[in-house]
């Protein structure tokens, strides 16, 4: 990816970097069309600003129930995915992405919609702090959403290639996803190939989905800095 970067005149806080590129997302929104957004407090920000245009669009696909909530509470349409064919453009967050736009996602649980909805999309347009830049995606533990029976042998095979899977815990409870899913977080992963480890980890039984976004990378990433939007290619 290459970049250019407009200048702003503030040195802003990690949740001002979230609002101006969550607004700077707006330019990618087509009148009269519906949206595909992901999840996360940086979407949370693209949903506030996408309030303040909600005459000029048809509406969303969301990617998960926490964004679906906020969407319909500030009176913007929530279509259900298979209702429309395709969108024009993503708008999501990241946990990490790299210099060709390859992404780990999920740290919202919201993965396996993520991907769904990014998959309708023809441009997948990532806002991101300037913190979720990475040269090799791993330092964040992975999420990796799993039928449960399947957990603990999913667990060996990350052991094998130097990962170590923990369950996410809700308070003392698993997490239950969206989708009724439990999921684990795999530290200590360096992912130098994200195309080969997204189909390779996607074949054994019992992943629902891993949180490489490669197959649906990022198009564009606008990274907020603190001398402005930065926009990556
Ligand atoms: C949710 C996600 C989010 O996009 C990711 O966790 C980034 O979140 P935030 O904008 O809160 O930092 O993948 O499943």
């Amino acid at each position: 990816m290459t970049s250019s970067t407009s200048t702003s005149p503030f040195a802003p806080t990690q949740d001002e970097l979230k609002a101006l590129v969550g607004r700077a997302a707006l330019q990618y929104v087509d009148p009269g069309s519906i949206v595909g957004v992901g999840t996360g407090s940086t979407v949370n920000k693209f949903i506030d600003a996408l309030a303040g245009v909600k005459e000029r669009i048809r509406g969303a696909v969301s990617s998960s129930e926490a964004s679906t909530a906020r969407l319909r509470a500030l009176g913007i349409a929530v279509f259900d995915a298979n209702e429309v064919d395709a969108l024009a453009v993503y708008i999501d967050g990241a946990d990490e992405i790299d210099a060709r736009g390859y992404m780990i996602k999920g740290g919202g649980a919201a993965l396996t919609r993520e991907k769904i909805v990014a998959a309708m999309a023809s441009r997948f347009i990532c806002i991101a702090d300037a913190s979720k830049q990475v040269e090799v995606l791993g330092r964040y533990p992975l999420p990796v959403e799993v039928i449960p029976m399947a957990a603990r042998q999913i667990a060996r095979r990350f052991a094998a290639l130097g990962g170590e899977a923990r369950l996410r815990l809700q308070g003392d409870e698993p997490l239950v996803t969206d989708n009724g899913q439990h999921l684990l977080d795999v530290h200590g992963l360096h992912i130098e190939a994200p195309l080969a480890f997204e189909s390779e980890v996607n074949q054994w039984p019992g992943v629902v989905t891993v949180g490489v976004f490669a197959r649906q990378k990022a198009t564009l990433c606008l990274l907020g800095t603190a001398q402005g939007v930065q926009t990556l290619r």
